[in-house]
């Protein structure tokens, strides 16, 4: 059995002649932009990073592809004796061929798709392309497509993609996983608690029974033990109503702010499913459950995935353990809930009870860490996670036609004819877009629209209205500092194949970030400072991972976005959520272009911010709520720190003067705590946290109370106008060195990195700026053509 890794000699090289000032042309990697002592109090005017090249050609030679075929006799059952997927390593030379004949007309990724159809017309679903680049560039590569046109129900389709991961990443999961454990719960028995996984058990029992009722697919079909028609479900008409309270009780308390909160039903043991979906018929409860459905398929495919490579007992991982592993961001707070018993302190009170009476059965004592429900000496919580901006520019003025400003007004309402269809049918095969949420039946109708508006729009089309950046870095251990960069192109992805800034096992991102054709969602993470809050928390709800997962595939824009998302709401990982849809902001609408969400347990709230984007050029997010309820419920500092704490400070200083791409990296790499005011001389208080440095000794020479971890900023993401049409991220793994020393482990301070188990990271962080592009190639605008 072919499961995976015929690790194939990579002679392959397709060589072309790429010749660029930034780039690398050997690897898609840029030289790391200088350390610049003009950037802090005054960026320097870097060059733009906007380079062409083909980049999808240089990923083609680095990695390896895989036909992803089902390999049981029955159709999408496995018999439990073979795995039900085999992976099949695709000759280099063919690849080339194919990428070589392929360009404007047919892009690889449907190149690819159509040979293997041929050649395998019954039991091909897909292909995988998997680059084991991690300790060259820091990031593992890994992209899965499913095809529509393959004979197989979704959910078979859902659980390939999830196998080919597991097959492909095991012993990254099994070593990332086992760092998490080690570290976390160490002194506490290294595992996660009973009360945790039954808490777990009882969320995923009560998930797939909502969905079994909505859409028919039991827990043994979402595993492969039940064969599944291949009719799957239905195309039929989306109900738009949905937007608003079918679900929940959303109330418009302010015009334009969405607030959720469970309704009855959630909280209740029903597990009619159909119950809580009233206005919007059971139709539409059908396709968001199929959704939930499809997230579910590709966990258990990983889990199978996972096993069918793992030989070795030893390195083994329970279902438990990779379904905790994908809730590692929910675990923040069912950790502090489900804190593992103390193995010191159990051992004493063993001790001591010693034929005493055994203390009933009690809820565990919670274990509140830094950061995540406990305030810190420096104001508010000390570990804190994430920064992110979004940046509009002016309109170039180079592209700025005299027809300018009355061309803008034709598509300026968001009613507007196709306004919020476009860049919905993108993607590699426009045509194939049905997705969950979106309408089969409608897309003729809208096909129309949309001409129509492209004739009326003649000449505005390629019109670039704004020219934006987004940009991230996650703040998390540093063991952690293993990633998996991943594309999933899955026929019910509503807005294009999903780029996710991952880690191996996970099925979402967990920094966050993704971008899709359409949309950058991303978020920084609030603080939990009211205890009380926790008490809202309950299993019968979706994890975090999973609806955003939902809402991701399933949305068309930041509106369906936030109403996907909040439904069942968990109330762990409780973050403020940025969706930018960069169709609308590029052809210049003013609603629409962000949306805002903020989560709580037992509540969430959005809105439509695209104001005060527009309005202040940028919009900042640094673990501070920004809804004042959301602000004063989690019980931050009073006043309020949303505009004066650093970071908040330091994005205002700074973001006025990014003019380019690599000015957004300077500031998104920034850390100069030894001079810079705002930081008040701690390597935490700054865009690219380095809690494993020193403290500044306080004004008046006397040393700081302040505990150094290996932990901080360890990543960024950007896109621009340019890297985002074609697909396109400048990443970069590790802590910063802008301007500060280089993270190694072997050198680092004992004090900080002594003890932390890192099983699979490199030792040194010293990779600069990558440019990460996709094989699935650009994006396909309705009406534009791939550059040849
Ligand atoms: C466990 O308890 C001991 C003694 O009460 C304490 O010193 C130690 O810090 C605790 N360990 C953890 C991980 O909480
Ligand atoms: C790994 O664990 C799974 C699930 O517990 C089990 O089915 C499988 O046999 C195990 N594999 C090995 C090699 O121990
Ligand atoms: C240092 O900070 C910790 C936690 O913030 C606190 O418990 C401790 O009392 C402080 N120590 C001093 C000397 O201030
Ligand atoms: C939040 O708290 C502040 C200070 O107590 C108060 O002025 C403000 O009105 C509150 N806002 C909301 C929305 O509760
Ligand atoms: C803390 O949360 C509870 C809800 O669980 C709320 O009733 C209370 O007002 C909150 N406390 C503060 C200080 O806002």
């Amino acid at each position: 059995m072919v499961t995976a890794f015929a690790l194939l000699s990579l002679s392959l090289l397709l060589a072309p002649a790429v010749t660029c000032l930034s780039f690398d042309s050997s690897r898609d990697t840029i030289k790391k932009p200088r350390a610049d002592a003009q950037r802090f109090g005054g960026h320097s005017r870097g060059q733009s990073q906007r380079a062409k090249l083909h980049p999808q050609d240089l990923l083609i030679g680095r990695g390896n592809f895989f036909a992803i075929n089902v390999a049981s006799s029955v159709a999408g059952v496995s018999n439990g004796a073979a795995p039900e997927f085999e992976l099949l390593p695709l000759q280099p030379r063919e690849v080339a061929l194919l990428a070589s004949s392929s360009g404007a007309a047919v892009p690889l990724a449907d190149a690819l798709s159509r040979s293997l159809r041929e050649r395998y017309p019954e039991s091909n679903t897909g292909w995988a392309y998997y680059a084991d680049t991690y300790t060259e560039d820091g990031w593992y590569r890994l992209e899965i497509r499913t095809d529509q046109d393959a004979p197989f129900p979704d959910v078979v389709k859902a659980r390939a993609a999830g196998f080919v991961e597991g097959n492909l990443q095991a012993p990254h999961m099994y070593r990332f996983w086992s760092n998490y454990r080690k570290n976390q719960y160490a002194g506490r028995g290294e595992e996660p608690s009973k009360e945790l996984l039954t808490f777990l058990d009882e969320q995923y029992a009560w998930m797939t029974k909502r969905v079994e009722a909505a859409t028919g697919w039991s827990l043994a079909h979402l595993r492969g033990q039940l064969p599944l028609s291949i009719a799957g479900f239905g195309s039929s008409r989306r109900a738009r109503a949905a937007a608003n309270g079918d679900d929940g009780q959303a109330q418009d308390v302010e015009p334009g702010v969405h607030r959720w909160r469970p309704q009855d039903d959630d909280a209740g043991s029903s597990s009619d499913g159909g119950g809580s979906s009233t206005s919007a018929g059971g139709d539409w409860d059908r396709r968001y459950w199929s959704l939930v459905g499809l997230v579910a398929a590709q966990f258990e495919g990983l889990a199978a995935g996972f096993w069918a490579s793992t030989p070795d007992p030893a390195r083994n991982m329970t279902w438990h353990e990779l379904y905790t592993l994908n809730a590692v961001g929910d675990l923040y707070e069912l950790n502090v809930l489900f804190p593992p018993p103390n193995a010191t302190a159990a051992a004493a009170d063993a001790a001591h009870t010693v034929g005493a009476e055994q203390p009933q059965q009690e809820a565990p004592e919670r274990h509140y860490t830094p950061g995540h429900g406990e305030v810190g000496e420096y104001g508010y919580g000390e570990l804190l996670d994430c920064s992110a901006i979004i940046k509009v520019a002016d309109f170039d003025p180079d592209l700025e036609g005299p027809a300018d400003s009355a061309a803008r007004s034709t598509v300026d309402d968001p009613t507007a004819v196709g306004a919020r269809l476009l860049g919905r049918r993108g993607g590699a095969a426009g045509a194939r877009r049905r997705g969950l949420l979106g309408v089969e039946a409608e897309q003729e109708e809208e096909e129309e629209e949309e001409e129509e508006e492209e004739e009326l729009g003649a000449g505005v089309r390629h019109r670039r209205g704004r020219d934006f950046w987004a940009a991230h870095n996650t703040w998390r251990s540093y063991y952690d500092m293993v990633r998996t960069w991943k594309v999933y192109d899955f026929p019910w992805s509503v807005t294009g194949p999903v780029v996710v800034s991952s880690s191996p096992g996970l099925l979402h991102s967990k920094d966050d970030w993704y971008t899709t054709d359409n949309l950058v969602v991303m978020e920084t993470t609030n603080g939990i400072y009211n205890k009380s809050l926790y008490d809202a928390i309950q299993p019968r709800s979706l994890l975090m991972w999973q609806r955003a997962q939902v809402a991701n595939f399933g949305a068309a824009g930041g509106a369906d976005w936030v109403d996907l998302f909040a439904r069942h709401n968990s109330g762990t990982y409780n973050n403020q959520w940025m969706v930018l849809d960069v169709e609308l902001l590029q052809r210049g609408h003013e609603r629409e272009v962000l949306w805002v969400l903020e989560q709580l347990p037992g509540l969430t709230v959005s809105a439509d911010a695209s104001k005060v984007l527009l309005a202040q050029g940028y919009w900042a997010s640094y673990n501070v709520p920004y809804f004042p309820e959301i602000y004063n419920l989690t019980a931050y500092p009073q006043p309020s720190i949303y505009h004066t704490c650093p970071r908040a400070r330091i994005f205002k200083r700074e973001q006025s003067r990014v003019a380019s791409t690599s000015d957004l990296m300077a500031l998104m790499r920034l850390n100069r705590y030894t001079e810079d005011p705002e930081s008040l001389g701690l390597p935490n208080n700054a865009i690219a946290a380095r809690y494993d440095l020193p403290a500044r000794a306080d004004p008046s020479g006397a040393p700081r109370n302040y505990t150094r971890r290996a932990y901080g900023a360890v990543d960024a993401k950007i896109v621009d106008l340019d890297s985002f049409s074609e697909r396109r991220t400048y990443v970069i793994n590790g802590p910063t060195d802008d301007d500060q020393p280089i993270f190694r482990w072997s050198t680092a301070d004992a004090a900080v990195a002594g003890g932390v188990h890192h099983e699979g990271c490199v030792d040194e962080f010293n990779f600069g700026w990558q440019s990460y592009a996709s094989v699935m190639g650009p994006i396909y605008r309705s009406g534009s053509k791939p550059e040849a």
